[in-house]
């Protein structure tokens, strides 16, 4: 009988980054070795994508220093490397933040990031989740040296789901991979090169597979955003509810952008680093277009409860349950009387009219959508 060979679990290596060391299984990456140690010491990773093949080495946000190679060849890396494409080697030592190379180094791609972005923060739906606006934050200067005329686009229909907004996309072909891997056709890509380089479909073309909604979620930016939630909200406005349902298509595991009853939009569920989460069974959580675009009402749902955010989140902000509140003080103080409200903004804006349902709204909430409820209801009351 042929003896069973027994293969033994390779030693596990020692990476330690900017002085905190942690035991890695060989293959692993500098950047996933630093998210198991999270905090501050994990570079930021704007084009990598845990569950996309092929991922990482666009966008240098992740750049650190290699200051000893290995135990066994302890000379430092000449450069910085993209720490979501390079290997950790037993006894490496890693600086992330503790460098002032690799945190000047972070500054320069920001601002070349966002030299030719539109920084139109105000009016776009990524903002508050947008993963460039933290990367500037975090990681950026205040200034440019950026003089010249930014660049611009011929727009793109991708269709009734997908709004591409081209001029905030920072190419790091997330979507692409997203299309090639998890749609069965691919029929959006990087078109041209260089300073040209945009993302678009050959013949205009509108992107309709099963799951190509999933590119709006990959995104890190407001490059690619949901049509059916278009203007709608604030997504720190929002409350984000675990729910579920069964869906023949994907798993139905799913995060519902709540305000008051109405779904304002959906999503996959994501971790802490923006990825979309696996399932108990342990494939990535990606979503159908029909529970993502189709399903905006409460009762298509089982409610699980609140999504777990992270507490500098814009969206957590209001939704701590066990917040203590100030004490509210102006009837004390204006001798019992409760305060008046000097404005009504219901009665001031037109987009404010709390009779419309928006998550009944197709297309995006603009002033014509209130028009014409309004129109309506003028025509009723005269009837
Ligand atoms: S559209 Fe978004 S996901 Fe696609 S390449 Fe541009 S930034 Fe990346
Ligand atoms: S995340 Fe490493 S190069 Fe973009």
């Amino acid at each position: 009988m042929a003896e069973e060979i027994k293969k033994e679990a390779p030693p596990k290596m020692k990476v330690t980054i900017d002085n905190i060391s942690v035991e890695v299984d060989p293959g692993t990456t500098i950047l996933q070795a630093a998210r198991l140690i999270g905090g501050d010491v994990t570079p930021p990773a704007m084009c990598f994508y845990t569950p996309l093949k092929g991922s990482g080495g666009k966008c240098r946000t992740c750049l650190v220093e290699v200051s000893k190679g290995s135990e066994k060849d302890p000379r430092p890396m000449p450069k910085l490397v993209a720490s979501c494409r390079t290997g950790v080697m037993d006894g490496m030592e890693v600086k992330s933040v503790t460098s002032p190379r690799v945190l000047d180094a972070r500054a320069g791609v920001v601002e070349f990031l966002l030299l030719n972005h539109p920084l139109d923060c105000p009016i776009c739906d990524q903002a508050g989740e947008c993963h460039l606006q933290d990367l500037s934050y975090e990681h950026g200067k205040e200034g440019t040296r950026y003089e010249f005329k930014r660049r611009t686009f011929k727009k793109h229909n991708l269709g009734q789901y997908i709004q591409l907004h081209m001029t905030r996309c920072i190419l790091c072909y997330r979507c692409v991979f997203t299309a090639d891997q998890v749609t069965n056709k691919r029929s959006h890509g990087v078109l041209d090169r260089g300073d040209h380089a945009e993302i678009a479909t050959y013949i205009e073309k509108s992107l309709d597979n099963d799951f190509i909604g999933n590119v709006i979620d990959v995104c890190p930016v407001g490059a690619l955003t949901d049509k059916t939630f278009r203007f709608k909200n604030r997504v720190w406005f929002t409350k984000p509810e675990d729910a579920h349902r069964d869906c023949d298509k994907c798993c139905g595991k799913v995060t519902l952008w709540k305000r008051g009853d109405e779904v304002l939009r959906v999503t996959a569920r994501k971790d802490q680093w923006g990825e979309i989460m696996n399932t108990e069974e342990g494939k990535t959580g990606w979503i159908c277009n029909e529970c993502r675009f189709e399903k905006k009402d409460v009762k298509d749902w089982v409610i699980e409860g609140p999504t777990k955010v992270a507490r500098h989140s814009v969206i957590g902000a209001n939704h701590y349950e066990v917040l203590d509140k100030p004490e509210e003080t102006v009837a004390k103080v204006m001798g019992g009387r409760q305060p008046k409200l000097l404005l009504d903004i219901h009665n001031i804006s037109d987009v404010n009219d709390p009779s419309v349902d928006l998550s009944k709204i197709k297309g995006p909430a603009t002033g014509a959508v209130f028009n014409k409820t309004k129109l309506i209801q003028e025509k009723e009351n005269n009837n």
